[in-house]
């Protein structure tokens, strides 16, 4: 099939999806533009719903590679003014532009273990800050991602893009207020035993290098603007504090959330 025309329905449907949040809801699906991004994707056994591309723009092997692993039905033919209309880059349109299922939004998909080292983040608002943190929690190896209240939307455009493909390789769940957290953190404890809440904050706690991740650790990562709420540290059980020597108030929060795990990191390879 060759779609030649914007109007055409998918089309349209597509351009929905990158626009409204909404209809993201409504139908369970969001785009993501990009070959490694779609190839995580399938790699990943996320549902593809339809993956489109312009036949002369697709040049490289790993996109030919994913044209040919997938089911042709879902392969979908554009003119290139077409694809360029559809992508978020018009200068510059991805070989691939594939429309995903989202998967079940449940706690559940976040591992548990006795060594598991999980994020908590509280209403982050920007989408490059909750894409840098999943794209950082899947280098680091951690086992998934937990978004407390209201949030900025996993499936927008932005932060599909910020998160570079990784957000096909974290679990990443909501939860609607601190009670249903705390209530997760209890199930939790009984399959991991001890479990660590480590409130991150950015003034006024022990040194981040002080404290022990070495054990079942959830990091817990506050609001761009106001920081962890007084309701969530009290579900915590210790506050450590990246020292900062400057004029800066805080760093950014997916800066912070990098340091704090590699420090996890580093403390777990090392065994000591
Ligand atoms: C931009 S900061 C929030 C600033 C807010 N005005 C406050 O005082 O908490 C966002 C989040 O990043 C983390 N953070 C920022 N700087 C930090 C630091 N120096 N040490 C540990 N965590 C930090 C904390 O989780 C914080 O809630």
């Amino acid at each position: 099939m060759l779609i030649s025309s914007a109007t055409n329905p998918r089309i349209k449907h597509a351009g929905k999806l990158l626009k409204q949040r909404k209809f993201r809801q409504q139908h369970g699906e969001f785009v993501v533009e990009g070959v490694q991004a779609v190839a995580e994707a399938l790699a990943q056994g996320w549902r593809l719903r339809q993956v489109y591309y312009h036949d002369e723009s697709v040049r490289s092997e790993k996109a030919l590679q994913v044209l040919d692993e997938l089911d042709a039905r879902i392969c979908i033919e554009l003119t290139r003014p077409v694809l360029t209309r559809l992508s978020e880059r018009p200068e510059n349109p991805a070989e691939l532009i594939a429309v995903v299922a989202a998967p079940r939004d449940d706690l559940a998909r976040v591992p548990v273990s006795d060594d598991m080292l999980a994020v908590v983040m509280e209403e982050p608002r920007d989408p490059g800050n909750l894409g840098a943190v999943i794209r950082t929690a899947d280098a680091l190896g951690v086992g998934g991602v937990v978004l407390l209240g209201p949030t900025v939307d996993l499936y927008g455009p932005k932060t599909v893009r910020a998160t570079m493909g990784s957000l096909f390789a974290v679990p990443v769940a909501h939860v609607a207020d601190v009670d249903g957290l705390a209530a997760w953190l209890a199930k939790v404890r009984e399959t991991a035993g001890e479990l660590r809440v480590v409130a991150t904050v950015a003034r006024d706690a022990g040194p981040v290098h002080d404290h022990d991740f070495r054990g079942a650790t959830v990091v817990v990562v506050g609001n761009e603007r106001r920081g962890i709420s007084d309701e969530l540290r009290a579900v915590c059980d210790a506050a450590a504090t990246i020292p900062m020597t400057g004029a800066a108030e805080s760093l950014n929060s997916a800066v912070a959330t990098s340091i704090v795990l590699y420090e996890a990191c580093r403390q777990r390879a090392a065994g000591a």
